[in-house]
């Protein structure tokens, strides 16, 4: 014997866990078995802060060694078996370490663990095995305990009593198949972790019930990020010795597929939860998944902040898109939206008005020479508009076009000009009624277009205030000098 065990010392460290895991240590020792029910009694002993427990199953086989019992690491036969629970030949030591006292009877003999030692008797039942002793608990932990079992997922062909009442199988919301890591066991009887295609199922938390991760069917790792469903692997999970976690790629893993299958399903603050924000930050997270969440989370008009297009921004705004600003998704959430063609950006779906496309192999927009009347026409919308900037403290004179094009605006500036004119959309009568003295609709136009010296952005507070600076010197220039609002036109112009 190379070393002892402190019982009370295990004890103690046992019971950070909360001393209810000996229910689902003993109920898995029974799942293991070919037993068709398992019925467990936790009884409150008068008077005194003691629980009886009792774990009884009709296994027809029963312990096959009962030394197992208390022989920690003995080599488990289930250690191998994916399907199975058990695996270290460690469960039924700890719970006995913190029993005051307990016995084991079963098919191969029976065991009475007290404050003496070990007593073995020859007592032997004809099928089955009865764990029974007596444990601390307060009325707390009882309730506790209790309530952990019945969150155990009962496979379908087993019947699972907890004092008198059947733990009523779940009828899963779900099943589907994944590919995920478990542990088997190699050649040698070492284990080693190893992905296998397994069934995971999900189930409708009972009120009350915290979303908790099962393995076959016996609860492990309560997942506390918003998960809306009990999961259930149908295989060994890869949990730590205490068994009470998984890493956070597994859990990553699990919720990923979840957010996949189930996404059709899903409420508006299961999708905004923090679980989900995992499941759409990962390369696997399906397109249709990522599409149900963004709209989900930020409802069905939905665009992206687009930093290159402030205006197009601003007008989805105004046409009652929800913006989401960069800030709301991680780098990776939003490489999986974009992925999925989800939340595109601003200036793609209301983009601000382009007069020319921004593709550098467009043809070349087509300049017509002014003919007859459009001659003077375009010469005073020069003059103008450079007295115009002028006065507003520009020093550019720019030129001004005549334009066909079909891109739709009527006119186009750009700082430095030229000031484009579009005569497809403005049509040869809005020159003609210049030449014949009309003022206001150029008057419109030249302060619009010439405020783009100043911004580019229409709904921007600089575009309005060079609008408004505009006019001001316009009706200064009028004033002062009227007669550069008037056109002169030689009597010889033909029409
Ligand atoms: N209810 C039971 N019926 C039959 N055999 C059992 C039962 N409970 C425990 N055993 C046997 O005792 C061994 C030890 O159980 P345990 O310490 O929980 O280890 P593990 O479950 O990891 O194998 C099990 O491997 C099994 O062979
Ligand atoms: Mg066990």
């Amino acid at each position: 014997m190379w070393f002892d065990v402190d019982r009370t010392g295990l004890a103690k460290l046992l019971e950070r866990r909360g001393k209810e895991f000996i229910f689902l240590e003993l109920v898995s020792n029974a799942l293991d078995t070919e037993a068709g029910s398992i019925i467990v009694r936790i009884a409150p002993v008068p008077g005194r802060p003691l629980v009886r427990v009792e774990v009884e199953d009709d296994d027809p086989d029963g312990f096959k060694n009962l030394a197992h019992a208390w022989t920690l690491f003995a080599e488990s036969i289930r250690k191998g078996d994916p399907a199975k629970r058990g695996r270290f030949n460690l469960g039924e030591k700890l719970v006995l370490a913190i029993m005051e006292e307990a016995s084991i009877e079963t098919t191969t003999g029976s065991v009475r663990f007290d404050s003496e030692g070990r007593h073995q008797g020859r007592k032997k039942r004809a099928a089955g095995s009865v764990f029974s002793g007596l444990l601390k608990m307060t009325r707390d932990e009882i309730e506790k305990a209790e309530r952990l079992v019945r969150g155990i997922l009962v496979p379908p062909e087993r019947i699972l009593v907890v004092n008198d009442a059947r733990v009523p199988s779940r009828v899963p919301l779900r099943e589907f198949e994944l590919l995920l890591p478990t542990e088997v066991a190699t050649a040698d009887g070492a284990l080693r972790r190893s992905y296998r295609k397994t069934k995971v199922a999900t189930y409708e938390p009972l009120p009350g019930q915290a979303p908790t991760l099962h393995e076959l069917g016996i609860p492990v790792v309560e997942m506390l990020d918003g998960d809306p469903y009990h999961i259930d692997v149908s295989q060994k999970v890869p949990l730590n010795m205490d068994r009470d976690n998984v890493s956070p790629a597994y859990l990553r893993e699990l919720r990923v597929a979840v957010l996949n299958q189930m996404h059709d399903r899903l409420e508006k603050a299961q999708a905004e939860a923090p679980w989900a924000r995992v499941a759409t930050s990962d390369d696997r997270c399906s397109d249709d998944a990522a599409r149900t969440v963004a709209e989900l989370r930020f409802g069905k008009k939905a665009v992206a902040f687009d930093l290159s297009d402030p205006e197009g921004t601003k007008l989805a705004v105004s046409k009652g898109y929800t913006v989401v600003p960069g800030g709301a998704l991680s780098g990776e959430e939003w490489s999986i939206m974009r992925r999925a063609g989800a939340l595109p950006p601003a200036g793609k779906v209301t983009p601000s008005p382009k007069p020319y496309s921004d593709d550098p192999d467009a043809p070349p927009v087509k300049v017509l020479d002014p003919v007859g009347l459009q001659v003077p026409v375009v010469k005073h919308i020069e003059r103008l508009a450079s007295l115009l900037l002028h006065r507003s403290g520009v020093e550019v004179s720019p030129k001004v076009r005549i334009v066909h094009t079909t891109n739709g605006f009527s006119a186009a500036y750009g700082p430095g000009g030229p000031l484009d004119l579009n005569i497809r959309a403005l049509g040869k009568r809005w020159f003609v009624a210049i030449a014949e003295g009309e003022r206001d609709e150029l008057h419109e136009l030249l302060i619009h277009e010439l405020a783009h010296q100043f911004e580019r952005d229409h709904l921007s507070e600089g575009f309005h205030r060079a609008c408004c600076k505009l006019g001001a010197r316009l009706a200064e220039l009028a004033l002062e000098d009227p007669l550069a609002l008037r056109i002169s036109v030689p009597e010889e112009t033909g029409r």
